[in-house]
């Protein structure tokens, strides 16, 4: 059994050293997930890789099938989830090229299927998501980015917006008077689903860019994007062999 996933998303469509053993196809009662499931072999130790845009890149935040992700996984067996996850960086030091491994949610996000507990209950269900990511997986992704000598920032709180659109300066000024460290599009309802299937759930945030009216202020440039998350998908890479040993 597969017991670890790791969730790919923007500039992590595939994983630099993963012996790909088979892929699978799984259907879930919430419909497709972003692709089959790619199973393989990481440091020699089994892990089960899905790109959350699918593997062409092709599906949008908004239009991530949230539900049948994290429910395809559960049911193959996976117990930890690690989520690599692009964002813009809001505070200083969450500048474009570092990882971060965020404590917190807020959630900005709207008309986005966020629960497995709406149809046929027999009581209404609440979890608790003061804590929203699993703090032993957290706690061990901060220990391998030093392992593998990797600048991290240990906590900060994620802000999820909408997208597809990037955020105006104003917006970005409201997240960071609520308390947003770092900006991104994926991390819900990904992580309040996983937490709802009672998975050990933590991201790895990794910063493309400075958010919109942060470092020079001008506008956010695609190319730069992919330069910082080319840079950061290679930390990713070597943290991911750091960890894999140890879950
Ligand atoms: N905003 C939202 N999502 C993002 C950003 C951003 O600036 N950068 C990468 N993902």
């Amino acid at each position: 059994m597969t017991e670890t996933a790791i969730i790919g998303g923007t500039g992590l469509t595939s994983l630099n050293g993963l012996e790909i053993v088979r892929r699978e196809v799984v259907n879930t009662p919430y419909g497709e997930p972003s692709g089959p499931l790619i199973h393989g072999e990481l440091q020699e130790h089994r892990v089960v890789f899905l790109p959350r845009h699918g593997s062409g890149h092709t599906i949008p935040p908004h239009k991530i099938n949230y539900r049948a992700n994290i429910w395809a996984l559960k049911s193959i067996g996976v117990e930890k989830v690690i989520a690599v996850n692009a964002v813009g960086g809001i505070a200083p030091e969450y500048a474009p090229g570092k990882l971060a491994f965020p404590d917190q949610i807020i959630d900005y996000t709207w008309s986005r299927i966020n629960t497995y507990f709406e149809e046929g209950l027999t009581d209404v269900v609440h979890i608790d998501f003061t804590h929203p990511y699993c703090e032993e997986l957290r706690a061990l992704l901060i220990w391998a980015a030093g392992e593998a000598g990797l600048e991290s920032v240990h906590s900060g709180t994620y802000g999820a917006t909408q997208g597809p659109r990037l955020e105006t300066a104003a917006e970005i000024d409201r997240m960071e008077r609520d308390g947003c460290h770092m900006v991104g599009m994926t991390g819900m309802p990904e992580a309040a689903l996983a937490r709802e299937l009672d998975l050990c759930y933590a991201a790895c945030a990794v910063v493309a860019n400075w958010a919109a009216g942060r470092g020079s202020g001008e506008g956010i440039s695609m190319g730069l994007i992919k330069q910082h998350l080319r840079e950061g998908m290679q930390q990713v890479c070597r943290l991911l062999g750091e960890v894999v040993p140890h879950l």
